[in-house]
């Protein structure tokens, strides 16, 4: 879902931050530490493509993060470092991506406010994933201002830097349609003041984990972008695979195989991958040797995203600097979406 044109609204380009031309882009993870290959493929790539074409604002969730872990904090900035020393490695460049954190920016919350007197209860319990998710965390208890108000956060996050759009997976995509109706109604009673995001759909949608279940850490099923490469080759050669072939000479599935699909997202060299395949089909491959050919591939891959977590690793001041930076940055232009929004709803004492 490429966009073909910028349609960036006049008022848009308002502020003195944003380079002219250039649409904007909002788009947040929540700090879960180390990231893995499904956040890679999942977001990150994706998130480092659109460095030029947009004006990307990429910032650490830990507000987010709170909504459902808000019992145990301890970790929570160390793992929005190792998180942001990811990003870093995996391709956002601070010097063209404005890297910040959530809660540097408390706007976001100014602005979460005056949303939540406008917004209907209703329209927060009718969102698909907020029960759905109540049940799965049955542990902690989520009946909470904080876990019911999570749209309307995710909807500050993004309109208080009126972004055209947001690159998110196909889970989001609900929440980013209930963001557009909470920005019209807010502009019913206070006249235009944001632009209504669109969601940017990220193509490669989903990379199974070791054992073919969703990539998670909580599953224990992920491989890090941390992993060395000896690590990567042992993950690797217990990967499931086609549960059927018990001896190589077994013909094979490759459609839905985590091995093959791992093969496809991150071995460059079709010809090879096409050769594994039709052998599989015939039962003329092992999997040791398939496997061992997806390790070679995948710490190739893996290799300068290694380099480039040790140089930011290395300069452990470098990156507060990047995060602390990046959040002035974000601020300031946070701050004069509030003196629009402050002004509408007629909050000025001279
Ligand atoms: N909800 C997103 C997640 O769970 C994180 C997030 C928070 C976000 N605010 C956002 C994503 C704004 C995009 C835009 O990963």
């Amino acid at each position: 879902m490429k966009p073909t044109s910028a349609e960036a609204p006049a008022f848009a380009n308002a502020t003195a931050d944003r380079p002219a031309g250039k649409p904007r882009v909002v788009s947040g993870m929540r700090p879960t530490g180390k990231l893995h290959l499904g956040h890679l493929v999942g977001a990150l790539d994706n998130w480092a493509s659109l460095q030029d074409q947009y004006d990307c604002f990429y910032f650490v969730a830990d507000w987010h993060a709170l909504t459902s872990g808000y019992a145990d904090t301890s970790e929570l900035v160390e793992n929005s470092y190792d998180m942001v020393a990811d990003w870093i490695a995996g391709g956002l460049d601070p010097e063209r991506s404005t890297i910040f954190v959530q809660s540097l920016v408390p706007e976001h919350a100014e602005l979460f406010l005056l949303l939540s007197m406008v917004i209907p209860i209703p329209w927060l319990e009718r969102v698909p994933t907020y029960k759905e998710q109540m049940q799965e965390l049955s542990e902690t208890d989520l009946s909470t201002l904080g876990f019911l108000g999570y749209p309307l956060l995710q909807t500050a996050d993004v309109v208080i830097y009126n972004a055209h759009y947001v690159p998110v997976g196909e889970d989001q995509v609900a929440h980013l349609e209930l963001s557009r109706e909470i920005v019209r109604r807010f502009h019913n009673f206070y006249g235009q003041l944001f632009v209504e995001p669109k969601p940017l759909l990220t193509k490669f949608a989903r990379l199974p984990g070791l054992d073919n279940r969703k990539m998670s850490k909580s599953y224990g099923n992920a491989i890090d972008l941390s992993d060395d490469a000896e690590t990567v080759r042992k993950k690797v050669m217990q990967m499931y695979t086609d549960p059927k072939r018990i001896r190589a000479d077994i013909p094979g599935t490759v459609e839905g195989n985590p091995v093959f699909m791992f093969h496809d997202a991150f071995n460059p060299n079709t010809a090879e991958v096409d050769d594994l395949k039709s052998r599989y089909r015939e039962g003329k491959v092992g999997d040791v040797e398939v496997k061992k050919k997806l390790a070679a591939a995948l710490n190739a891959h893996m290799d300068p995203i290694r380099a480039r977590r040790a140089e930011v690793l290395a300069k452990p001041e470098t990156l507060r600097e990047i995060l602390h930076e990046g959040s002035r940055k974000a601020r300031t232009v946070a701050g004069e979406t509030m003196e629009r929004v402050r002004a509408a709803v007629k909050l000025v004492y001279r």
